[in-house]
């Protein structure tokens, strides 16, 4: 029996020596020390064996099974190394890498509070201008006119586009707004908002109607509807709230609508003439509709987000899930 166990000693050794992979290891390790491997085949013959053969047989094949499982874990440790080695020779320049050159430019964080209000129908001590809780900026740069102030919406933007464009004018414009809010599940301080505004001779209160569900279905799914309830905004006539049919009632009421069935998704209305005139265009010949909507509140409906807050709070684990 002693020779056999030289014998298995031997050939184990080379081929611990000669494997070059973690996987080949294990596959000799359960050849030896599994069930019916070598080494079991051998203890198994020790009832067998006379009192005083085994006296010096068992010693032997103690040593013999500790060494061939040293040696496993010796050559283990060496293939993880050389494995290891092989990385860092894997050496690449993250200069080679194609990384395209972008401009940045400053972001347009701050309006000015003549275009957040004053032109948009909503005079300085006007009441109305409470429907919005303002950060304002104390500032060297204010001019004479108009205090500066972080924008509380994107309807400042229309200001713009009507005196840089002639009708008809179609557009739309995405950005980012602050109010000094009270923060919870729903309200934010800092969030996005994207106005659409359409300006053309003869634009109705039915275009607001058809566009607005148009829209919402490309967003919600075919089966959404849109209705528009009567809603006050300084800067259209008349203003209205744009609901969509519930997507998780289908209009029944439920927790998320609050047993409504209906969910307010954005504010619109008929551009008000006297913000057409502030634009530079002719209210007697042209007519406009504005709606102003709020991604974070449509994604959350759309993904089943529960707390505004997420969005912001630089998550990871958040930011993956899309
Ligand atoms: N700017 C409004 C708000 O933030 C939303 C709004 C209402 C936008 C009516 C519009 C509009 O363009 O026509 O509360």
């Amino acid at each position: 029996m002693e020779d056999k166990l030289q014998q298995i000693q031997k050939s184990y050794q080379n081929k611990i020596a000669s494997s070059k992979t973690l996987k080949e290891l294990d596959e000799i390790f359960i050849a030896l020390f599994g069930k019916n491997g070598e080494i079991d085949q051998q203890s198994s013959q020790f009832s067998t064996l006379p009192k005083d053969e085994l006296k010096i047989v068992g010693p032997f094949f103690n040593q013999v099974k500790q060494k061939l499982e040293k040696a496993i874990d010796n050559r283990r440790q060496a293939i993880r190394e050389e494995t290891y080695n092989d990385l860092e020779n894997e050496t690449f320049d993250i200069n080679e890498g194609e990384i395209k050159k972008r401009t940045g430019h400053i972001h347009p964080l701050t309006a000015t509070d003549h275009n957040n209000f004053e032109v948009l129908n909503i005079p300085e001590n006007h009441p109305a201008r409470d429907l919005w809780d303002t950060l304002y900026i104390n500032s060297e740069l204010k001019t004479p006119n108009s205090k500066l102030l972080l924008r509380t919406h994107t309807s400042n933007s229309q200001i713009r586009a009507l005196k840089n464009n002639k009708p008809p004018i179609r557009l739309m414009n995405i950005g980012r707004c602050f109010r000094y809010e009270q923060v919870d599940s729903r309200h934010e301080h800092t969030f996005e908002q994207f106005e659409i505004i359409y300006v053309d001779k003869g634009v109705s209160m039915a275009n607001l109607q058809f566009l607005s569900e148009y829209f919402l279905k490309n967003i919600f799914g075919e089966d959404i509807k849109a209705r528009l309830k009567p809603k006050y905004y300084p800067f259209v006539e008349p203003g209205v709230g744009v609901d969509g049919l519930c997507i998780f009632c289908k209009g029944a009421g439920c927790k998320v609508c609050g047993g409504i069935g209906w969910l307010e998704l954005a504010g619109a209305g008929m551009i008000h003439p006297n913000v057409l005139k502030n634009g530079g265009i002719d209210p007697s010949i042209y007519s406009g509709i504005a709606w102003g909507f709020g991604p974070a509140r449509m994604a959350m409906i759309k993904y089943g987000i529960e707390d505004i807050r997420l969005f912001n709070s630089g998550d990871l684990k958040f930011a993956e899930k899309f």
